[in-house]
């Protein structure tokens, strides 16, 4: 697709009208299944990141405010050791964190360029538009596109860059894929690039449980709305009301599930892929898992990667972390 110019601000799309596709595959292939399942990418449409964003000033969502604060004590630092001149920022939402990085890159006077990726288009735009207006002299190349199939669509370094991938959304993947994306993002480092990797940290589980089921809702409305997705973008004909949030720490796998269970039993059209489903009485429909990382998990993913640890920065309760890693 073609690029849209405006100044130094560009915007590149990779997802294009038949990335339906991706979305009627992964639907035909989680909901067919006996423990039905959908990818969380799904969840990040226009609604569905505006309420992402309001999740992130949730008293009970403690990891935004945490990974803000580690940001804003170690940019500086991060930005002397690395010599960054750019970012290549992974899964980049509305990039709130991402001016703590930007400033301290301002600071240096080492600031080119910012190049967010994201699959949701309306806040690649945003961001490019609000980031280039802002920042004196940068130039934005904002790509649209999903960070699991396009990464080799960045454009080339513009000197030692600097990925983050920040929010622990790396923690939404199972451990297989997580891998696998972490090595495909190890290449996107060039030679002389570090991640700036922000991961959730093991603890009570009644912390974790309480940020993922806040009292104010706006999580069931998140995952929810990817009910919404489907209704729109398939002609599904899912009764939303008739479904309802679950989240649940799992000890054993150090995650947390987000669930939609049906309160009744429901037959379910999918127009567009000429299929039926039907939800028995409670039948549960997982939709992200959000892994929580040990330090020996977070040391064993990178290396599996071929990524080795520079340093992990933490919050003086340990509940969330930003590594720096580079290539070994
Ligand atoms: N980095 C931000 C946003 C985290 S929310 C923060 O720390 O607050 C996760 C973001 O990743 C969303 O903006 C979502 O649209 C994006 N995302 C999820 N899966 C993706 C994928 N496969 N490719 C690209 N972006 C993805
Ligand atoms: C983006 N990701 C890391 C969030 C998380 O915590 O796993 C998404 C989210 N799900 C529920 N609340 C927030």
């Amino acid at each position: 697709m073609e690029p849209t110019l405006e100044g130094g601000v560009e915007v590149h799309t990779y997802l294009g009208p038949n990335d339906e596709r991706t979305l009627a595959d992964d639907v035909l292939d989680g909901l067919t299944r006996p423990l039905k399942e959908l990818p969380p990418k799904h969840l990040y449409d226009a609604r569905g990141s505006a309420l992402f964003d309001a999740i992130c000033e949730l008293p009970e969502y403690y990891q935004t405010r945490t990974e803000r604060l580690i940001l804003q004590t170690h940019a500086d630092d991060v930005v002397a050791r690395t010599g960054a001149v750019e970012l290549v920022e992974l899964g980049s939402g509305s990039a709130t964190k991402t001016r703590v990085l930007l400033d301290a890159m301002s600071r240096a006077a080492t600031l080119q360029r910012y190049v967010p990726v994201d699959v949701s288009a309306t806040t690649v735009h945003a961001v490019a538009e609000l980031f280039g207006g802002e920042y004196e002299g940068l130039s934005v190349y904002g790509v649209v596109g999903d960070f699991e199939r396009h990464l080799g669509h960045l454009p080339a370094p513009v000197g030692p860059r600097i990925v983050p991938f920040l929010g622990g959304t790396i923690g939404n993947f199972p451990a297989g894929s997580r891998r696998r994306l972490l090595r495909s993002l190890a290449k996107v480092l060039a030679p002389d690039g570090h991640l700036l990797l922000g991961t959730d940290l093991v603890k009570d589980p009644a912390i974790i449980e309480a940020a993922y089921n806040d009292s104010a809702g706006v999580t069931a409305q998140f995952n929810l709305n990817v009910l919404h997705v489907l209704n729109r973008e398939l002609g599904a004909d899912f009764d939303v009301p008739a479904f309802e949030h679950v989240a649940f720490y799992d000890r054993t796998q150090e995650w947390i599930e987000m669930r939609l269970r049906a309160t009744a039993p429901q037959h379910v059209r999918i127009e567009a892929l000429d299929l039926d489903i039907e939800f028995a009485n409670r039948e549960e429909m997982r939709t992200e898992i959000s892994a929580k990382f040990t330090h020996e998990r977070l040391r064993a993913d990178l290396a599996a990667a071929g990524l080795e640890l520079v340093e992990v920065f933490t919050d003086p309760d340990e509940l969330f972390a930003v590594s720096l890693a580079r290539l070994v």
